[in-house]
C-alpha cells in the first residue's frame, strides 16, 4: 500500500482538525469501564494540540442503529477524556448541523470538542454523502486515529476523506499498521500463530491467509471442535458449527500440502453439557464423549503449545483457548498467555477477547503490541484491504 500522509507531517497552527477516534468503549453504570482506547489516542490528541491545532473529535459508541439511544451518548467518554487530559473538554449535542458548526468555529488553539455519537445518524454507517459533507464542514483538516474502525466503509472513516484538503494517519493508526503488517511481511522465524475463540466462521480468511505466512498454527477455543469434526473426531456435545465442518475438512486438506505445523488440541477440559457449575475433568485424547462438552484445552495441549511458544521468535495470538471468563475453565488461556508474555519473541495480541484475557491475567507488560482493533486487526491479518486507510491522502 502506498505511504500515507502522517499527522507528523502537518502543521496545525490556526487549524481545526477533525480527528476520527475509536472511543467505542465498554460502559458500566454509565461510566467508561475500560479506558484503554482513550489512552491509546492521547499521543495523537496531544501532538495536534501541541502543534497549535484545535480538535473536533468524532467517534461511534455501540450500534444504536441510526437513532438516538440515551445509554449510548458520549457523556461518559467526555468525562473520562477530560480526566485523562487533565482539562475539561467541550461536548456537542449532535455531530452535524449549524449549532455544532458554530461550536467548532469558535474553538481556539488547544481546545477540544467531542461530538455526539456519530451512529445516532443513519448517514454514518451508510456513508451518506450529505452526512459526510456535514462532518467535513466542521474542520480544516482530517486525521484518522481510529484503527478499530478502518475496516468500515463509513462516512467519518471514508466519505469525509475526499471532502478535506488532507486526510492523514494518526500515530495509533500508524503504529497498529506497522506492527500488524510487519508480522505478515517480515516476521523473524519461527513465526507461530495461536488462534482461538468461539467460531471458525469469523476466521475462515484469517486461517487461510496465515497458512501461507506462519511456521506453526496452534488452534484452541470452541473453534477447534468444528475443526476436529472436519477430521472426523467425535466432539460430544461441544459447540460445533455444522455449516463449517466441510470448510474444516478442506482446510485440513490444504494444510497437508504445506510445511506448516498445524496443531489441534490433543486433549480437552470438559464438563457435562450445559452444567457450567460442575467440576471440569480432562479427556485422555482428542475425542470428547457423548453428553460432555469442551470448555478449554487440556493439560497436555497446554504443554505442547507452551513448548512451541518457547521456540518461537514471532507470535501472533488471536482468540482465547477456552471459556476464560469462568475461573474454572481459564487454565489454558492463562497458561498460553503467560508463556507468550514470558517469551522473548515479538508478541502481538489482536482481538477484543484476547486483549481482555491479557488484562485479566495482568500480562500486558509482557506483550510487545496489544491491538486496539478487533475486527480491523482480523481483516488486516486476513489480507483484506482497509477502506479507512485506503481513503487517506498519499504522500507526495
Ligand atoms: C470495534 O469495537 O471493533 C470497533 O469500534 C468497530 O465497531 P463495529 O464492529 O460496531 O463497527
Amino acid at each position: 500500500m502506498p505511504a500515507k500522509i502522517s499527522v507528523r507531517d502537518l502543521d496545525f497552527t490556526g487549524k481545526t482538525v477533525f480527528l476520527r477516534v475509536d472511543f467505542n468503549v465498554p460502559l458500566e453504570g454509565g461510566q467508561v469501564a475500560d479506558s484503554s482506547r482513550l489512552q491509546a489516542a492521547l499521543p495523537t490528541i496531544e501532538l495536534i494540540l501541541a502543534k497549535g491545532g484545535a480538535l473536533v473529535l468524532g467517534s461511534h459508541l455501540g450500534r444504536p442503529g441510526g437513532k438516538r439511544v440515551k445509554e449510548l451518548g458520549m457523556a461518559p467518554v467526555a468525562a473520562k477524556l477530560s480526566e485523562l487530559l487533565a482539562s475539561q473538554i467541550a461536548s456537542a449535542e449532535d455531530c452535524i448541523g449549524p449549532e455544532v458548526e458554530q461550536q467548532a468555529r469558535e474553538l481556539e488553539a488547544g481546545q477540544v470538542l467531542l461530538l455526539e455519537n456519530l451512529r445516532f445518524h443513519p448517514g454514518e454507517t451508510a456513508n451518506d454523502p450529505r452526512f459526510a459533507d456535514g462532518l467535513a464542514r466542521l474542520a480544516d483538516l482530517y486525521v484518522n486515529d481510529a484503527f478499530g474502525t478502518v475496516h468500515r466503509d463509513h462516512a467519518s472513516v471514508v466519505g469525509i476523506c475526499s471532502r478535506m484538503p488532507v486526510a492523514a494517519a494518526g500515530l495509533l493508526l500508524e503504529k497498529e499498521l506497522l506492527c500488524l503488517s510487519r508480522l505478515l511481511s517480515k516476521p523473524e522465524r519461527p513465526f507461530i500463530a495461536l488462534i482461538g475463540g468461539a467460531k471458525v466462521s469469523g476466521k475462515v480468511e484469517l486461517l487461510s491467509n496465515l497458512l501461507s505466512k506462519v511456521d506453526a498454527l496452534l488452534i484452541g477455543g470452541a473453534m477447534s471442535y468444528t475443526l476436529l469434526r472436519g477430521r472426523g473426531v467425535a466432539t460430544g456435545d461441544s459447540p460445533v458449527e455444522e455449516d463449517r465442518v466441510l470448510f474444516a475438512g478442506e482446510l485440513l486438506q490444504t494444510v497437508r500440502r504445506t510445511d506448516v505445523k498445524f496443531r489441534l488440541p490433543s486433549d480437552h477440559t470438559i464438563i457435562p453439557a450445559g452444567q457450567f457449575d460442575s467440576r471440569p475433568t480432562h479427556t485422555p485424547g482428542e475425542s470428547i464423549p457423548e453428553g460432555m462438552a469442551g470448555v478449554d484445552i487440556g493439560p497436555r495441549t497446554v504443554q505442547d503449545y507452551c513448548k512451541e511458544i518457547g521456540l518461537a521468535k514471532t507470535i501472533l495470538w488471536n482468540g482465547p483457548m477456552g471459556i476464560f471468563e469462568n475461573p474454572s475453565f481459564d487454565a489454558g488461556t492463562r497458561a498460553v498467555g503467560t508463556a507468550i508474555a514470558e517469551s522473548t519473541a515479538l508478541s502481538v495480541v489482536g482481538g477484543g477477547d484476547t486483549v481482555t484475557a491479557v488484562g485479566k491475567f495482568h500480562l500486558e507488560r509482557g506483550m510487545d503490541h496489544l491491538s486496539t482493533g478487533g475486527g480491523a486487526a482480523l481483516e488486516l491479518l486476513s489480507g483484506k484491504p482497509l477502506p479507512g486507510v485506503e481513503a487517506l491522502t498519499e504522500k507526495p
